[in-house]
């Protein structure tokens, strides 16, 4: 009988290197990108002046199943604990010395019937090689190994989360009560240190978009009118899944295409991606797939029939507008907020052109028009989460009031490798369009006939994903997306072309009884 023992599972090793990768075809990440996050984390660690001898303490996240049932859901490893550690697999824990470095991981120890459900079961000393640290040990081991590592502070994860308001899971294990634990520092160096990113990261992030404008442009060569809005989802995902080997997706994705392109977060389960596409719909399609758990968040708009209209094109016009003048600005050194107004002023001038605004664009911006359009933030920090963390840690600049500015989920001031979504976005939501129309600081500025004209248009936004370089920023896909009219129309057509060629070619063969 065959063995299995040698069942190869990533991360792969050899030669005493250890990566991580999905075949040949997909990126190669080192394990070396995960010691070089502890090596950041200990210093700044060290800084905070905890006494010698302590030890950060991290717990992995856990399988989960379908409510009540055994039908496990696929594993998501927890976001720090993967950016520190990189494991795969659940119910891990894992220490790290803060003075050297030394660090090790505590793996469940599993009984012998679980090679017989799940596979061969992989022994310390291979997931040491694997995940190359200094250690592995089972998680009953735990308080005797601390006990060996540390004569001071245990640190632990406690904060909350700014976007989703949660509280991060501490890590907790029995025998804990025999540590002097401290929960009040790690939280905020380790959130400070994944809001920039390094080379290996980045490396992860490039791929992760270009997987995903690969698959975007897919779904933009094959839409038809009278498909569904989940068939183009379907297009997403097998192509990313396919070809970039993005087993999952960094959200739900948001395929809206007519009004519904004016719902932010549509394609949830109440609405489920469901309709039938129109010939004339604009279409808004949100979707961004993670490879290694590093996410990508990238946002289309075009007809479904590949052709823009009159007023298809000035909106779109608009964002794009509002999108370049943020891309120019971007700096080291500028203010999140102040890119967010960037973009109204770009979006409203345009707006205007378009005969939708009418009026002083200073004066527009004082009563806070763009807003009424674009009631989401500029874009967010993008990491490991979608939203990443770190967007209101102590220190920064608090969360803005004013509508719109205060959905931003950072106000940060940029630096060099902050990762951020560049998300502009204008749409034509009835009851804001009511609120401004009922408020005769911002009606002044609108054109009635134009609004009531564009009401169920649906929207347009515009994201792409973004590095702060020293001198600028780096689109993280390479520029790999069609983004003007043109290019769109073109790469659309082109689409169109491809099907009248292989028709033909179908017919042929079913005429060969193939
Ligand atoms: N693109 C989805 C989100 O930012 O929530």
């Amino acid at each position: 009988m065959a063995s299995n023992d040698k069942t190869p599972a990533a991360p792969r090793y050899h030669d005493g290197a250890a990566f991580f990768d999905m075949g040949e075809h997909t990126l190669r990440v080192p394990m070396s990108l995960h010691a070089e996050n502890r090596e950041r984390l200990c210093k700044r660690i060290k800084n905070r002046n905890v006494p010698s001898g302590s030890v950060v303490l991290l717990q992995g996240g856990e399988d989960t199943t379908r409510y009540s049932s055994d039908m496990e859901n696929v594993f998501r490893q927890e976001s720090y604990f993967h950016w520190a550690f990189g494991v795969l697999e659940p119910g891990w824990y894992g220490a790290v010395d803060v003075d050297t470095g030394r660090t090790v991981l505590f793996c469940p120890r599993l009984p012998q019937e679980y090679a017989v459900w799940m596979g061969r079961i992989v022994q310390p000393e291979e997931y040491r090689a694997r995940y190359q640290v200094d250690e592995v040990c089972f998680v009953d081991q735990i308080p005797e190994i601390l006990r060996g590592m540390t004569t001071g502070n245990l640190l632990t994860l406690r904060g909350t989360n700014t976007d989703s308001g949660k509280t991060t899971r501490e890590a907790a294990f029995e025998g804990i009560s025999q540590f002097q634990v401290d929960n009040s520092i790690f939280h905020d160096e380790i959130a400070e240190c994944r809001v920039t990113k390094t080379k290996a990261e980045l490396e992860v992030l490039r791929f992760a978009s270009r997987v995903s404008a690969a698959a975007h442009r897919a779904v933009m060569r094959k839409i038809r009118p009278g498909m569904k809005e989940y068939q183009l989802e379907a297009i997403f995902q097998h192509h990313s899944y396919y070809h970039g080997g993005c087993r999952h997706q960094a959200y739900t994705n948001i395929c809206g295409s007519g009004c519904n392109a004016a719902v932010l977060h549509y394609g949830h389960a109440g609405a489920p991606n469901a309709k039938t596409v129109g010939d004339g719909d604009i279409c808004l399609f949100d979707m961004g797939a993670e490879y290694y758990c590093y996410t990508s968040d990238i946002t289309c708009s075009f007809p479904a029939n590949g052709k823009f209209t009159e007023d298809q094109k000035a909106i779109y016009n608009a964002v794009l507008n509002a999108s370049r003048a943020v891309m120019a600005a971007i700096r080291p050194g500028v203010s999140w907020v102040e890119m967010h107004r960037v973009a109204y002023k770009a979006m409203l001038e345009k707006l205007k052109e378009a005969n939708i605004v009418q009026g002083d664009i200073d004066e527009m911006m004082k009563v806070n028009l763009g807003s009424v359009f674009q009631p989401h933030g500029l874009g967010h920090l993008l990491g490991l989460d979608v939203h990443d963390v770190g967007g209101y840690l102590e220190g920064n600049p608090s969360r803005p009031e004013e509508a719109g500015f205060r959905s931003l989920r950072t106000a940060r001031v940029l630096e060099e490798n902050m990762v951020l979504t560049i998300e502009p976005g204008c749409y034509f939501i009835d009851h804001l369009l009511d609120q401004a129309l009922a408020n005769p600081e911002q009606a002044q500025f609108l054109v009635p006939e134009a609004i009531a004209r564009m009401r169920g248009f649906g929207g347009v936004r515009i994201e792409d994903d973004i590095v702060v370089t020293a001198n600028g920023m780096e689109d993280l896909t390479g520029g790999s997306i069609p983004r003007t009219v043109e290019a769109i129309e073109e790469h659309m057509a082109q689409g169109q072309r491809e099907e009248e060629m292989f028709i033909p070619q179908l017919h042929a063969q079913e005429k060969l009884g193939h």
